[in-house]
């Protein structure tokens, strides 16, 4: 195992590795998932469930995860099999959560990545064409395709390079800009006439649509954008130095990345409702309304637009580098393997399957797996199943196969910082979080219309919990 192996590579510094784990936090998830979601599940009810599953679970988790990672110095497999073989499966369970993540991720990076592009050459000159651009060039069999393998060469190049020097260096360029474009972007929307609904619909909740999918949907999200449930902080975890402050560093991350999720939803629902659009437009929503914002700003729209749509493909890029990190410290801790030859073996495996989910935008469109095309396949069983599982498999691990004082001098740097709320952390990890996890994945499941998707996926995790030991 890679403890005995030359010494394990670490983060640089301290605002190295905040700026790294708010990088794989702070992506599409937050810009492009979290507006849809909120579009689709009614506004602002969606939000506050959204808003408490991130602080009494998300948070308590990513504690945990980077507890587990920094004691254990290894990645997620590891991690779980130096403590007890027959979990090794929820690492395992991880790691395939990262390949099918990555599965539909970089399609998404590409299509931002285009919008670079498209943004100067064209693009906003027919703001009502938005919906129909957009429709007419994920569709379409080739292009977009082209975008992903340049999306994917970016995060091989990265990776390849190591942590300190790839992740990290990427990371603290690229991250600031972001906040920046979003404040300019969340004036322009709010002070366009009309903009007053958007508000309304981001923060007077309608209760009347909420259902167990809803909830589903909320806590799924909670986990995917911090990046939590598959062993991604877990493993950022195992690079992270003795004297790092955990509790402090995780509160910190997670209020980055709500706040980026926030702003966003500012940035769009405004505009959107001043330009009378329909807020369920689903996955297509921050390609359509943000360029159409833009295009009501003259001259400057297409830098800003180009601006945006780089720092999306940024956000994006430092949360696919972490989702491939996954997968790569897998092959390099368990496998042997270096880390040149992981990160292109997997980048393959992954470029293969995003080619599927991308053409089952337009030319594969027929082909279903459970009802669901390849993207839908990736995404549903990711993120309303895999990561929530993980993250319950997780906390049962930490609270009942771990020793509570061994966290507590993890989460303490041995006593030497304070953590005055570890034992309602403890007592969250141990009894509440595994509970209200399996309570919300047998409602939702029972709401959800992708129903056989889910229980294949809850077949697949059986399955890997009975063979774990062979793992
Ligand atoms: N948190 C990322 C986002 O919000 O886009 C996505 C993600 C990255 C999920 C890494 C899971 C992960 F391990």
């Amino acid at each position: 195992m890679g403890r005995e192996r030359a010494q394990r590579e670490s983060w640089g510094t301290r605002f190295g590795f905040l700026m790294a784990a708010a990088g794989s936090a702070v992506g599409l998830g937050n810009i492009w998932r979290f507006p849809y979601l909120t579009g689709e599940n009614g506004g602002s009810a969606f939000i506050i469930i959204y808003l408490i599953c991130i602080a009494i679970v998300g948070l308590s988790i990513m504690i945990a995860e980077f507890a587990v990672g920094r004691r254990t110095s290894l990645s997620a497999v590891g991690a779980y099999k130096s403590q007890n073989r027959s979990w090794t499966f929820a690492g395992v369970l991880g790691v395939i959560s990262g390949f099918f993540i990555m599965g539909f991720y970089p399609v998404v990076g590409g299509w931002s990545l285009a919008y670079m592009l498209k943004s100067v050459t064209g693009l906003l000159a027919l703001p009502e064409a938005t919906a129909d651009v957009f429709g007419a060039f994920i569709s379409a069999p080739i292009e977009p395709l082209i975008w992903t393998i340049i999306f994917m060469a970016l995060n091989i190049a990265i990776v390849a390079k190591g942590v300190a020097g790839g992740i990290e260096k990427a990371s603290k360029v690229l991250m600031p800009t972001l906040f920046v474009l979003l404040i300019i972007i969340i004036f322009e929307g709010v002070s366009l006439s009309g903009s007053g609904a958007g508000l309304t619909y981001l923060f007077k909740p309608d209760w009347s649509q909420v259902t167990g999918e809803t909830v589903l949907a909320a806590l799924g999200q909670s986990f995917f954008t911090l990046s939590l449930g598959m062993g991604c902080m877990l493993t950022y975890g195992s690079y992270l130095s003795k004297k790092e402050n955990i509790p402090v560093s995780a509160l910190a991350i997670v209020v980055m990345d709500t706040a980026v999720a926030i702003m966003s939803g500012l940035a769009i629902f405004p505009a959107l409702f001043a330009f009378g659009m329909e807020p369920a437009t689903g996955p297509g929503l921050v390609f359509v309304v943000v360029p159409a914002i833009f295009a009501q700003m003259g001259n400057v729209g297409p830098v800003i637009s180009l601006l945006f749509f780089a720092a999306l493909t940024v956000a994006a890029l430092t949360s696919s580098m972490s989702l491939l990190e996954v997968v790569v410290a897998y092959l390099i801790d368990e496998k042997e393997m270096d880390r040149k030859h992981a990160t292109y073996l997997s980048s393959l495996v992954i470029t293969i399957m995003c080619v599927f989910s991308s053409l089952s935008m337009g030319q594969m469109s027929g082909i279903k797996l459970f009802g669901v095309g390849f993207f839908d396949f990736f995404d549903i069983l990711t993120d309303k199943i895999f990561l929530a599982i993980g993250g319950m498999l997780l906390t049962i691990f930490v609270g009942w196969f771990m020793k509570k004082e061994d966290l507590k001098n993890e989460l303490t740097n041995d006593g030497t910082v304070a953590f005055g709320f570890f034992e309602v952390w403890y007592n969250l990890v141990k009894y509440v979080i595994p509970v209200v996890i399996a309570v919300v994945a047998v409602m939702g499941i029972a709401a959800v219309e992708q129903r056989n998707l889910m229980l294949f996926g809850l077949f697949m995790i059986i399955l890997l919990g009975v063979f774990s030991k062979k793992l």
